[in-house]
């Protein structure tokens, strides 16, 4: 695992920014695992400067999101489908039918978590992940567990991470429940960058660098990946 740390979010926007364009103009048809949450917007507003700028194009890219919530219509205004449209996908020129969501309204899970990761397998997995990171160390929607997951699943979201993302749906109840990429998909990504900015993430992040790998704080599983990059700015990296 690789431990880079920047003077601030924009920073790190730009060096993730940057290092996506690579990929992408690399291999032209490149499968990116997106995220969702505050941390990964910066970034996301950095490609699409490259791409306004035509240092980058999106047109044969393959989207694959890591996690949606349960119970919630696809267009909603805060599912995940409708943060990333907001965000990236409707500012670039991505084409709609190469982006992939778990869908959380699925009547099967266990169903659709075969397909998720039949549809990843079938454009040749994933080039680069992008993650953040809870507070209690959760990846996409792995919350702290007994045992790491392996392939997509149905997750009871945690109080904290209730507590950390009630903000964003106002005075309507959040949904309690959420399809995640488990913890043995995230890890067949070729590469895998983690982002976390500020203060709330460090103790997360001492966790994740110097403690054991335990699925109790389910980042730390990263240092276990041959290829993963961890971007912290000085707060996020206080505890280090
Ligand atoms: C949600 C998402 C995660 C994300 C986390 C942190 O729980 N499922 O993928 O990493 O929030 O979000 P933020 O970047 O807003 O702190």
């Amino acid at each position: 695992m690789e431990v880079k740390i920047f003077n601030s979010a924009d920073e790190i926007a730009s060096a993730a920014s940057e290092m996506f364009v690579k990929i992408i103009n690399d291999k032209n048809d490149a499968v990116l695992g997106l995220a969702t949450g505050a941390t990964p917007v910066p970034t996301y507003g950095k490609l699409i400067e490259a791409y306004n700028s035509g240092k980058v194009s999106f047109k044969n890219v393959r989207t694959f999101n890591l996690d949606e919530y349960c119970d919630l219509p696809r267009d909603d205004k805060n599912s995940y489908y409708t943060f990333m449209h907001d965000q990236l996908f409707d500012k670039v020129d991505v084409c709609e039918e190469n982006v992939n969501f778990l869908d959380g309204n699925a009547a099967d899970w266990q169903k659709e978590s075969e397909r998720y990761s039949q549809a990843i397998e079938s454009v040749g997995g994933i080039d680069i992940q992008l993650l953040g990171i809870g507070t209690n160390g959760h990846i996409g929607f792995n919350e702290p567990a007994d045992a790491f997951t392996g392939d997509s699943f149905k997750v009871t979201l945690t109080q904290s991470t209730i507590n950390s993302n009630q903000k964003y749906f106002g005075d309507v109840p959040m949904p309690r429940y959420a399809l995640t990429m488990g913890i043995g998909l995230i890890m067949k990504a070729k590469k895998i960058l983690l982002i976390a900015t500020g203060e709330s993430k460090a103790e997360a992040v001492k966790g994740m660098i110097k403690g054991e790998v335990t699925p109790k704080l389910p980042a730390s599983v990263l240092n276990e990946h041959k290829d993963a990059i961890i971007m912290l700015d000085k707060a996020a990296a206080s505890l280090l």
